[in-house]
């Protein structure tokens, strides 16, 4: 058994109110002791208990590890001019998810799992310590297995996104690409998934179809989360609430309705800013949902064509200046947000028994991370007790 203590912490959020001042749980003057790869106290740094190795964060702010629980990191290929038609006014569709199907299917292995660990490496140097990946690149029976096969080696938040868009092949037979994806692709695919997700979007599946694709995935042992209501208002998100999806993610248009029935439920409403900013959309409104009583989350959504973007902190940016959250509320949806959504009681909080993940930051505020959007804060991070930076 080892132990660190980390001591001079000048401000932490813990987002256990037991610890602190509010739903983040702020304490002032802290420390934390780390025992192998779990939190094993939390207090007043001058009340801390001796430990093998001190580490003195000299007044830094410190954070829970962000929990990114929507990405899609299983991809070769880029999608740089289709950014840059974008940017010159084109709009964006779902067709562009063929482009990357076709240079998926032909990168080896190895460069697959390469692109996933710079990727997780990336996201680790920004604070993040958790993250959930999507297959939805290969749309055949191996290619969704493979990609699921290597996300696992990364994460055991792995996602069967089958249905992410109708597979080229079977551009004129879409009831019979539901057919393999619940079916035989399903059947490979289950043992390297925790989730079933659905891309529900005019262009990709609609609420019948969407419908099938996740009860199927029920049916085998998968809990079910949405991509809902991204670029239209659909059924995505009262199909989510409707089946005990974890988690509707996008959620950027949504009615009265749909507000009510997630504040109503346990499905989480996950926001992912980099996806609005990226296709020059308008932004999910996460003011009328935290109003409404609604959990929200906050996720990168990582992938080539929406949302390259690995980081948290830029999140947590933009979804204060745009989207009407407080500094605080961003945070907490970027670190125990993210663990509801994943349906972990390990993560996104700095209390005895989690995991020992926890975010350093070069500022003296949780506040600087939206105060201070594109600097580089995160100064350590451990996962897992391990120390990285
Ligand atoms: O979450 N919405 C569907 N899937 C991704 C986009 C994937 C792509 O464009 O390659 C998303 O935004
Ligand atoms: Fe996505």
């Amino acid at each position: 058994m080892t132990t660190t203590l980390i001591t001079g912490i000048g401000s932490l959020v813990t987002n256990d109110p037991a610890h602190g001042t509010g739903p983040l749980g702020l304490l002032t003057d802290a420390a934390v002791v780390l025992e192998d790869d779990r939190i094993a106290w939390v207090g007043a740094a001058d009340r801390a208990p001796a430990a093998d190795t001190v580490h003195d964060a000299a007044g830094r702010a410190a954070l829970p590890g962000f929990v990114d629980s929507h990405a899609h990191l299983v991809f070769a290929g880029d999608r740089t001019a289709e950014f840059n038609a974008r940017m010159s006014g084109r709009s964006y569709s779902a067709g562009g998810i063929r482009t990357t199907v076709a240079a998926t299917r032909a990168a080896s292995d190895a460069e697959l799992d390469a692109g996933v660990a710079r990727l997780v490496r990336e996201a680790l140097r920004q604070g993040t310590t958790t993250v959930e990946c999507k297959s939805g690149y290969g749309l055949t029976v191996e290619d969704e297995a493979r990609a699921l096969r290597i996300a696992a080696r990364h994460t055991p938040e792995t996602t069967y996104l089958g249905a992410h868009v109708v597979a080229p092949e079977y551009a004129d037979d879409p009831a019979g690409y539901v057919d393999l994806v619940t079916g035989p692709m399903l059947d490979a695919c289950a043992p390297h998934a925790r989730w079933v997700d659905v891309f529900c979007e005019r262009g990709a599946f609609d609420g019948d179809q969407a419908r099938a694709v996740l009860a199927a995935g029920v049916r085998r042992g998968l809990v079910p989360r949405v991509h809902a209501n991204q670029l239209g208002h659909g059924p995505g998100v009262q199909l989510a609430v409707e089946l005990g999806a974890a988690s509707a993610d996008h959620c950027t248009h949504l009615d009265d309705a749909d507000v009510a029935a997630l504040a109503a439920s346990d499905t989480v409403a996950t926001l992912l800013p980099g996806a609005e900013f990226s296709t020059r959309a308008r932004y999910p409104d996460a003011r009328r949902l935290l109003d409404a009583g609604a959990t929200v989350a906050l996720s990168t959504d990582c992938n080539p064509g929406s949302s390259f973007t690995s980081s948290m902190p830029f999140c947590i940016a933009v979804a204060v200046r745009e989207m009407g959250m407080t500094p605080d509320e961003a945070v907490h949806a970027a670190t125990a947000g993210g663990a509801r959504a994943l349906r972990r009681t390990d993560v996104g909080a700095v209390t005895p028994g989690a995991r020992a993940d926890l975010v350093l930051l070069d500022a003296p505020s949780h506040v600087h991370l939206a105060y201070r959007p594109g600097v580089p804060l995160v100064s350590a991070v451990w996962r897992g007790g391990v120390l990285h930076g």
